[in-house]
C-alpha cells in the first residue's frame, strides 16, 4: 500500500517537474513556431552545449559566438562546454540532462548514428525541414552531409564543419633529415618506423589516457585495410568481426603499438601532438582538429614544421567526421537557437569557426582562400573521395556499440591479444541493428 502511494506521488511529482522543466515550450518547438505565435520566451539565454573547451578546441567556437553576439546582441548565450576530447565526459552530462528533460538550446552532436539512432530516435529532436527551406539551405550542403544529418527523410541537425579523421601528422624535419618519406602503405610505415626507432626517435605518437584515440587509431587501420565498402558492411552486420581481414586490422594494430611513445596511457590527444611538434615522435594518427592545435597554439608552420599524408591504405578515402547542432525538443527560446543555426550555417559562420578549428567548411559555397594548404587540399580531397563514417566519433554505429568498443581497444592496448579482442569485438557486435 504504502509503496503504491508513494509510486504515484512520485509519478505526479515527475508530471509536474517535466511540465515546468519544458515550460510548455515542446508544441510550440515542434511548430517551428515564432516567438509572436507565443513560441517560448524570445529573451531566454542559449546555453551552446559542446566538448570544445581548452587548448586547440575552442578557438573556433570563440570566434563562432563572437560572432552571435554581434549579430545578436539582445539575445544572451552562455558557453555551456565541457571538457573532454571526443566528448570523453560531455556525453555524459548531456544524457543526463536530456533524460532529466533539461536539454540544452542546442549541443553538439555528430552526423550519423549518434545524432539519428541516438537522440532522434528517442523523440528528442525538432525536425529542421521548413528552417532548411526558409533559410535557402537545402542545395549548400553535400549530400552527403545532409544524408547524414537526416531520418526518414527529415533533416534534424545543421553541419558546422567536416573534419578528417585519416590524417598521419608527421614532424617534416625529422623525416627529411633522416632521409625518409611520409608513409602511405602499411609496409612503408613499418619501414620508416623501424628506420626511425634505430635512431632511438619514438616513431609514432599516441596519448590514450581517454580510450577514444585508440580507437581512432584502430579505425584508420581498419579502414587501410577493409577499404571503404568492406568497412562500411561492419555496421550493417554483412562483414564479421571474425572476417580474417578484421583480423588481419588487429595484428597490424598489434604491431603499431609497438612503436608509440612508453608513456601513452597518461597523455591525451593534445599531448600526443606536442611529442611531434617538439621531436619527440615523428607520425601522430588524429583528426585534423591536431591541425587547428598546431597551427594556432603550437604556432607550427604547415607543410614546414609539419606535414600530412592520409593514413596507411585510405589514400581516396576520407573518414568523415561532422560536427552539427539542432534544436532540442521542449527548449525555452526555439526562435533564438534557430538564430544560432542561421549564423552557424552561414558562409561568414562557417569560416569564421573552421580556419581555426582545423577542419573544413561543410558549405559548399564557403571562402577557399580563408583556408591554409592543408583546408585547401582537404577540401579538394573531399570531393574527389570515397566516404567513410567514423566509428570513434559517433557516426558509423550506436553509442552503445562505441562505448564496448572503447573499453575493449583499452584492455586491447595493454594485453595486445587478437583472438579476445576479436571474440569481444563479435559480443560487442549484438549492439549493433
Ligand atoms: C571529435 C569532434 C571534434 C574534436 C574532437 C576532439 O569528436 O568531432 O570536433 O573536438 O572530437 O575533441
Amino acid at each position: 500500500m504504502k509503496k503504491t502511494f508513494l509510486l504515484s506521488l512520485f509519478l505526479v511529482f515527475s508530471l509536474i517537474v517535466s511540465a515546468c522543466s519544458s515550460g510548455g515550450s515542446s508544441d510550440e518547438a515542434s511548430s517551428e513556431g515564432g516567438s509572436s505565435e507565443g513560441g517560448g520566451d524570445t529573451s531566454a539565454p542559449l546555453d551552446i552545449f559542446s566538448w570544445w573547451t581548452g587548448a586547440g578546441e575552442e578557438d573556433g567556437l570563440k570566434a563562432l559566438l563572437a560572432l552571435f553576439e554581434e549579430k545578436h546582441p539582445d539575445i544572451p548565450i552562455e558557453n555551456a562546454a565541457v571538457a573532454g576530447g571526443a566528448g570523453t565526459n560531455a556525453k555524459a552530462v548531456l544524457a543526463s540532462r536530456m533524460q532529466g528533460d533539461d536539454p540544452p538550446a542546442t549541443f553538439q552532436v555528430h552526423g550519423g548514428a549518434e545524432l539519428n539512432e541516438g537522440w532522434v530516435a528517442a523523440g528528442k529532436m525538432e525536425p529542421l525541414n521548413d528552417f532548411y527551406q526558409e533559410e535557402g539551405l537545402s542545395d549548400k550542403f553535400p549530400q552527403d552531409l545532409i544524408d547524414m544529418v537526416s531520418k526518414d527523410g527529415n533533416i534534424y541537425s545543421v553541419p558546422v564543419n567536416i573534419h578528417r579523421g585519416n590524417v598521419l601528422w608527421y614532424n617534416k624535419k625529422l623525416l627529411d633529415e633522416n632521409g625518409l618519406q611520409a608513409p602511405t602503405t602499411f609496409d612503408e610505415f613499418f619501414e620508416v618506423a623501424d628506420a626511425l626507432k634505430a635512431k632511438g626517435i619514438t616513431p609514432l605518437a599516441l596519448g590514450d589516457k581517454e580510450p577514444w584515440t585508440a580507437t581512432h587509431l584502430y579505425e584508420t587501420v581498419l579502414l587501410g585495410v577493409l577499404g571503404t565498402e568492406d568497412y562500411g558492411k561492419l555496421w550493417t552486420g554483412e562483414l564479421s568481426f571474425d572476417d580474417p581481414k578484421v583480423t588481419k586490422a588487429a595484428e597490424i594494430f598489434k604491431k603499431m603499438l609497438s612503436y608509440v611513445n612508453e608513456d601513452h596511457a597518461s597523455r591525451n590527444w593534445q599531448d600526443a601532438t606536442q611529442l611531434v611538434a617538439n621531436g619527440e615522435a615523428a607520425m601522430n594518427v588524429m583528426g585534423d582538429w591536431a591541425k587547428g592545435y598546431l597551427v594556432n597554439d603550437l604556432k607550427q608552420a604547415v607543410n614546414e614544421d609539419f606535414g600530412y599524408v592520409p593514413t596507411p591504405g585510405t589514400d581516396g578515402q576520407f573518414m568523415v567526421i561532422t560536427d552539427t547542432f539542432g534544436l532540442p525538443t521542449g527548449v525555452e527560446n526555439p526562435e533564438g537557437v534557430k538564430q544560432f543555426l542561421s549564423v552557424l550555417a552561414s558562409v561568414e559562420g562557417q569560416d569564421a569557426f573552421n580556419p581555426l578549428k582545423g577542419s573544413i567548411p561543410a558549405r559548399i559555397d564557403a571562402d577557399v582562400e580563408k583556408y591554409d594548404q592543408y583546408g585547401k587540399d582537404t577540401i579538394e580531397d573531399f570531393k574527389e573521395a570515397t566516404l567513410a563514417p567514423s566509428l570513434a566519433h559517433g557516426s558509423a554505429a550506436s553509442e552503445g556499440f562505441l562505448t564496448k568498443v572503447n573499453q575493449n581497444v583499452n584492455i586491447f592496448v595493454t594485453q595486445q591479444d587478437v583472438g579476445q579482442f576479436t571474440d569481444s569485438l563479435v559480443a560487442a557486435a549484438a549492439e549493433l541493428k
